[in-house]
């Protein structure tokens, strides 16, 4: 989009320059519009599975800025011809729940006829004009949270390979269908400074979307950080998604890799996420009391997992990893 002619607006509080996870478009002085777009192919056989991991990936654009859901809409791309349509019912089965759940209410869609299966939603949702978070707001001293744990484009690569046990599988579905919406509810009460979802640039990317944004140093440290069952044991195997070498890549010359740190926990850290959890960068002093309300609100692998180092003009990722003593 860099080079076309996009329009500004004053009432366009968050547009498409800062890489954040929705646009904010203020409606009042009380009011503002979250915006939100999000689709893809399916991560898992199971279509109702599908179906829910689609919508809470979608949900949780705004939810990561801190915004409440209020109507989605479903994007189809469905094999009319070759295809049940009971199997789109049941995608759609799972969404609807998850909007449901979110407490926002459908109010229609668009499908074409594709030989790609693909399903997704456009989420409207609201927030206060001067209390929404972005990956803008990160503060030196403050401690990062990850809410939920890493892995899934590890594990679905290891089942699109068939080697995936039903254990793991089990774990990514439920992982993945979580919705953001208690760990969001949570930051916003313990007066987060900024927030992001992990999602296609891993865990290593969204971070360092946010230092480039908030312009600081994060500094993560590779043994805290919260992993699926069984990711480290098929990364190791080498189940590792295209995605995350063009995006470890990319992070490169921004990125300092102490050299203590395994090769896979680099893999790990920029592992393309579907559905991730939250990131979230609050200070010191409310962050031991905002984790233990995360873990009571369902938030079970929730764990600090770094801290912002100090301010840097571009942006700056540290990965580190201390060995635990004897
Ligand atoms: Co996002
Ligand atoms: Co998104
Ligand atoms: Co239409």
């Amino acid at each position: 989009m860099k080079d076309l002619p996009v329009s500004s607006d004053p009432h366009l509080l968050v547009g498409i320059e800062t890489s954040d996870d929705a646009g904010i478009y203020k409606l009042s002085d009380d009011v503002a519009l979250v915006q939100t777009l999000d689709f893809f192919t399916p991560i898992v056989d199971d279509p109702y599975h599908f179906g829910r991991i689609a919508a809470a990936n979608a949900l949780s654009d705004v939810y990561a800025m801190g915004g409440r859901p209020m109507t989605a809409m479903n994007i189809v791309c469905f094999p009319v011809t070759d295809m049940s349509k009971e199997i789109l019912k049941e995608i759609l089965r799972g969404g609807l729940e998850k909007i449901h759940e979110a407490g926002a209410v459908l109010v229609g869609g668009h499908s074409v006829d594709d030989q790609e299966l693909k399903y997704g939603l456009s989420v409207t949702g609201i927030v206060h004009p001067e209390k929404f978070l972005t990956n803008q707001g990160a503060k030196a001293g403050d401690q990062l949270i990850l809410t939920k744990p890493i892995g899934t484009g590890i594990i679905a690569t290891a089942v699109k390979g068939k080697l995936a046990s039903q254990k793991a599988l089990e774990a990514m579905i439920e992982v993945c269908s979580t919705l953001n919406k208690k760990a969001s509810e949570v930051m916003l009460k313990h007066e987060a400074h900024a927030c992001t979802d992990v999602t296609g640039f891993g865990l290593g990317g969204h971070l360092l979307e946010m230092a480039r944004g908030s312009h600081v140093e994060i500094a993560i440290h590779a043994e805290k950080i919260p992993i699926m069952p069984e990711a480290k044991e098929y990364a190791l195997m080498g189940l590792i998604p295209a995605g995350s070498y063009a995006t470890k890549h990319f992070c490169e010359h921004m990125v300092e890799i102490k050299p203590e740190v395994e090769t896979v926990f680099t893999d790990l850290v920029f592992d393309p996420q579907t559905s991730g959890g939250l990131v979230i960068s609050i200070g010191p002093d409310k962050a031991g009391a905002c984790l233990k309300e995360l873990k009571g609100e369902g938030s079970r692998s929730a764990a600090i997992i770094g801290e912002i180092v100090g301010p840097h003009p571009k942006g700056k990722l540290q990965i580190t990893y201390e060995r635990s003593l004897p």
